[in-house]
């Protein structure tokens, strides 16, 4: 049985220069399309499906209007089982945000809301490229609350073009003083086929040497301070509010994922769906394969993905698989630290992950 589904919905009010997630500006001619493709995909998993827990993500789903959300989830709810549901998440861009809309949401299910608010500072809001100013975030942020919410990320971005310390400061506490359940703290990367990918090989950005380490550290020492505890690199929450949904991501649980672009992985076998929306909703609605992409993923491959995700997590990889004499070097150089059977990143190994990971597998 699956416990977890994915569902992407690839629509933006605007597209962000920065990101490389699969999407597009939204298009009402292709909507309801897309909708039922989602559903007739839906039904094709069946009776393998009993999510505990489910994530729309994106794109920005919110972007579909207040009808065609009723239309997509209450579409799934008869399809799919339900009954198992622990937590549903939906992502949100803070410009599609209103009390109508999460007042519906509420009433479909869905109890986590997951807002990308990047920066408190409009200057740098511009520089990435948002459609929202930071008084909209806070907005937005209070008609969650006022519709019964209960449980909101939020998301920040550090290593912005021209963002000083200070700025990621004054973020770090404006985001703490609203008083949100989880913190999602990214370190901006610049992904191919971006154009801020394209402006930094021309030499545009030039980031200062440690400048994001100054800033990774700066949330590791607010965050939990303000009672966020760091279960994962990037991500910081109240006890008890970890998301589950990437929990099992990272566990290496089985999960289905409906849509343009998104990923299974099911008995074994990891499949992407076609990246573009119109190909998908043709190939779906005509019985046709929609994957682009097809692998086995051997028992070798699934364990060292397990512990490159388990590594970064609070929990750690148990001790026992990993090569001792690697993890007294580890040791010696202040990268992990081991305990009870287990092995976790320290401060200093957070700041290369990657690298530690890599010595690791
Ligand atoms: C799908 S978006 C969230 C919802 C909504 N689309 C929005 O942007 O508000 C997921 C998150 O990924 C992060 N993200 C996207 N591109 C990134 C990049 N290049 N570097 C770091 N974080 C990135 C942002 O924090 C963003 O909120
Ligand atoms: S960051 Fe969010 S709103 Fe911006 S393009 Fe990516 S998915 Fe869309």
């Amino acid at each position: 049985m699956v416990r977890h589904l994915y569902v992407h919905i690839p629509f933006c009010p605007k597209v962000c220069p920065y990101c490389s997630f699969y999407k597009e500006a939204s298009d009402r001619n292709k909507t309801q399309g897309f909708l039922e493709a989602l559903l007739t995909e839906a039904k094709m998993f069946g009776g393998r499906l009993r999510p505990e827990t489910v994530f729309f993500g994106g794109g920005t789903p919110t972007a579909l209007s207040t009808p065609q959300l009723q239309f997509l989830i209450g579409g799934l709810r008869e399809r799919v089982d339900f009954s198992a549901l622990k937590e549903f998440t939906i992502e949100m861009n803070p410009a599609t945000v209103s009390l109508e809309k999460a007042a519906a949401l509420l009433d479909l299910g869905v109890n986590r809301v997951s807002m990308g608010i990047q920066s408190w500072d409009d200057r740098l809001l511009k520089t990435l490229g948002r459609v929202h100013s930071a008084a909209q975030a806070r907005r937005s942020y209070g008609i969650l609350r006022e519709a019964g919410v209960k449980n909101i990320n939020l998301d920040l971005i550090f290593g912005i073009p021209g963002q000083s310390v200070g700025e990621w400061h004054e973020s770090l506490l404006r985001t703490i003083e609203l008083g949100p359940d989880h913190i999602s703290a990214y370190c901006l990367t610049y992904e191919e086929d971006t154009e801020y990918f394209e402006r930094f090989t021309r030499g545009e950005y030039a980031p200062e040497e440690g400048r994001d380490a100054d800033f990774f550290e700066m949330a590791m020492d607010l965050l939990p301070a303000a009672g966020f505890g760091q279960y994962e690199i990037s991500n910081y929450s109240r006890l008890g509010r970890e998301c589950l949904h990437n929990l099992a991501y990272w566990q290496g649980a089985e999960y289905a994922g409906l849509g343009p672009s998104a990923f299974s992985t099911c008995s074994g076998v990891r499949r992407r769906n076609i990246a573009n929306t119109s190909e998908y909703i043709r190939r779906t609605e005509n019985g046709l394969d929609r994957h682009d992409f097809e692998e086995l993923v051997p028992e070798a491959l699934r364990h060292s993905e397990i512990t490159a995700f388990a590594l970064r997590t609070k929990f750690g990889i148990s001790t026992a698989g990993a090569d001792p004499q690697i993890v007294v070097a580890l040791e010696a150089n202040g990268l992990v630290e081991t305990s009870s059977g287990r092995l976790t990143l320290t401060r200093k190994g957070k700041l290369v992950a990657d690298s530690v990971a890599a010595e690791l597998l």
